[in-house]
């Protein structure tokens, strides 16, 4: 689908500076797609894994797209919600994949409560994957394949940080860096994956497709593992495959 999007310029911004309050209400894309489908006719499988490949593909083909696989990851403990950034680095039937610092504050929070939510956002082609389900970690063996994988500046550097520890300064990071160098990059030695360091797998429950349009009537196709009991009724509710319904919901 081709998509041209323009920038509503009507962007009044009204600045109150004893508040510091910004009014940013005019600020909004104006979906102009050329060719408004209902996203039925983009749904490529009655399941959601090759629904997601096939967007994923798509995105990643275009080039005003740097980072296709960034994925905003919301863990939550104690009824408190946080989100970050993180890159997806495989997918399948089997769920989602990423890697981060086993010690790091979204690590904790999944250790504590193990279900997630994950959304894509591909705005210039006004869509958005929406994830949910539970965490689990990946295997040691798979961890190191993938760590070894990456550059070496980038285990080195994996393995310099405590991952939302504070700190005194970037020095701290430095020392550490210069350290390690010296100790594998210097006499060319494989450096060895943290034990702090690998990988998780999202397995979904739910999987929802949104697609935005130009009349702002949006598309949403929502996948769900089918509950106990539940019968499809071809109207409201349709049978997937693979154990999936799928419904339409309002925008
Ligand atoms: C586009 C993007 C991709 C990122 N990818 C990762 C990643 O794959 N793994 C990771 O641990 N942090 C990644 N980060 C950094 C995280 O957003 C975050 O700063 C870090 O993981 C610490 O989060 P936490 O304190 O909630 O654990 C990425 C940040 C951005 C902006």
């Amino acid at each position: 689908m081709a998509t041209k999007c323009i920038r509503f310029s009507n962007i009044s911004q009204q600045f109150n500076l004893r508040k510091m309050s910004i009014d940013i209400g005019g600020m909004r894309l104006r979906y102009k797609n050329k060719d408004d489908t209902f996203l039925e006719k983009h749904l490529v499988s009655k399941e959601p894994f090759l629904q997601f490949k096939s967007w994923f593909e798509e995105a990643c083909s275009k080039k005003e797209i740097l980072e296709p696989n960034a994925m905003c990851l919301a863990t939550s403990k104690d009824g408190f919600p946080s989100a970050r950034f993180v890159l997806c680095k495989g997918y399948g039937k089997d769920g989602f994949k990423f890697f981060t610092n086993y010690g790091s504050r979204k690590a904790k929070e999944m250790d504590e409560n193990p279900n997630v939510a994950a959304t894509f956002y591909w705005e210039f082609l006004n869509r958005s994957v929406r994830i949910e389900g539970h965490v689990e970690k990946l295997s040691e063996e798979e961890s190191t394949k993938y760590f070894h994988s990456r550059p070496v500046p980038s285990q080195v550097a994996a393995t310099a940080s405590y991952q939302s520890t504070p700190i005194e300064s970037r020095d701290v990071l430095c020392e550490r860096e210069k350290v390690l160098e010296a100790e594998y990059i210097i006499p060319q030695k494989e450096v060895p994956k943290p034990s702090y360091w690998g990988g998780y797998i999202i397995r979904p429950r739910a999987i929802e497709f949104w697609q935005g349009q130009s009349d702002r009537l949006h598309d949403r196709i929502k996948f769900r593992k089918s509950a106990a009991g539940e019968v499809p009724d071809g109207k409201i509710l349709h049978e997937g495959e693979d154990g999936w319904v799928y419904e339409r919901l309002s925008p």
